[in-house]
């Protein structure tokens, strides 16, 4: 999925609410080279369901991981996701000479905001069926809200870097997937991003999105259950979620994360559903798992026996070479933390 055809590396940065990531990628004969990345924790005010709230502190994360990356390229390629995004299908009653005079004009009618508050965007799919004779063409719709990305780029511009691309999670997690993967193009691929408070969703086929869908769940619920129920800070509560703890608490621990991976399944399958309401003829044949929550203990083994498809954690780095400044283990030890910033980075080459 690419909107607009550019050759100009950049670097991908990802503004996630735990942490800043930033990656840099190298395009050659043989392929992408990762030359360049960093990761700056956020604290967890910072941002808060998709939203800066501390510009300043965001800022200044952002500042420390160009520094700590040391990375070539000036401009940046940025994401948005959560509530201020939609993406969906749509088949408007115009030919592909009309198309673009018919999404202007009619887009409103699928979209929940005010369209002047909105910066809309499309990819044509091909033609599609209308109610009626017309002929009609299907797109994918993009709508993302104005404030949303003068939010983000602000912050980017007061960090001294330019955002030169703003993108979609949801596309860029397309897009590492695609650039790491041999896809069929027959496959209908689940791929679910779970962060910190967010879990993007792209179920993708022959390299299109069907459906994109954010929902708000994700590590920070891990992260809650136990610092309520075992009275302790977010520091200590995450320590002891990414077992770095061990102490008394630990065999409480278990339970608790489960109860926790059950609701995040809950929500996986609701979107399933709707995905089969909307798509009665397309059968999900895999599922990939990235973000960092991706690599929580029994979540890939546990999704795949709920829905019964072959569940992976998604490695962003699968066909991807390791540069010599970069520290592979570090990366290694992010893996699919870095999905979002690596297709972010892709913008940067016509693909
Ligand atoms: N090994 C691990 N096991 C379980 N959880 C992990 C592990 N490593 C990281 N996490 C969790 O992953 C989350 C961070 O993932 P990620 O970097 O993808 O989120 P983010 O992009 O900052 O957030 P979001 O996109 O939701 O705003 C945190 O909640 C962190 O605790
Ligand atoms: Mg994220």
């Amino acid at each position: 999925m690419q909107l607009f055809k550019r050759n100009k590396p950049l670097v991908g940065l990802d503004i996630g609410s735990s942490a800043v990531k930033a990656v840099e990628l190298t395009k050659s004969k043989k392929g992408y080279q990762i030359t360049g990345f960093a990761s700056e924790p956020l604290n967890p005010d910072a941002v808060v369901d998709g939203a800066i709230m501390e510009a300043k502190s965001v800022s200044d994360a952002i500042k420390r991981a160009m520094a700590a990356g040391k990375f070539k390229p000036k401009g940046v390629a940025t994401g948005v996701s959560g509530h201020s995004v939609i993406v969906k299908r749509v088949v408007f009653a115009a030919g592909l000479k009309e198309i673009d005079a018919a999404v202007q004009l009619d887009s409103d009618q699928y979209i929940p905001f005010d369209i002047a508050e909105v910066n809309l965007d499309y990819a044509v799919v091909g033609p599609g069926t209308t109610t009626s004779d017309d002929p009609g063409t299907e797109v994918v719709l993009v709508v993302a809200k104005k404030d949303k990305i003068e939010n983000q780029t602000n912050v980017i511009s007061l960090s001294g870097k330019n955002p030169e691309v703003v993108d979609i999670d949801a596309f860029a997690l397309q897009n590492a997937f695609e650039a790491n993967y041999t896809v069929d193009p027959n496959a209908t691929i689940a791929l679910l991003n779970i962060g910190a408070s967010l879990m993007n969703i792209n179920i993708v086929k022959g390299g299109l999105p069907l459906f994109i869908r954010d929902v708000s769940v994700g590590g920070n619920q891990y992260t809650d259950i136990l610092q309520k129920e075992l009275q302790l800070n977010f520091q200590e509560a995450e320590e002891l979620k990414l077992g770095k703890t061990g102490g008394p608490e630990a065999e409480m621990v278990q339970p608790l994360l489960e109860s926790i991976t059950d609701m995040v399944i809950m929500e996986v399958h609701k979107t399933f559903e709707f995905f089969r309401e909307t798509y009665p003829n397309e059968t999900i044949t895999q599922i990939l798992i990235s973000g960092g929550t991706a690599r929580t203990a029994g979540l890939a083994p546990k999704i795949e026996e709920t829905f019964g498809y072959p569940t992976e954690v998604m490695d962003p780095f699968k066909s991807i070479t390791f540069g010599p400044r970069v520290d592979a283990a570090k990366v290694t030890s992010l893996g699919p933390a870095l999905a979002v910033a690596v297709g972010l980075a892709l913008r940067g080459f016509d693909q």
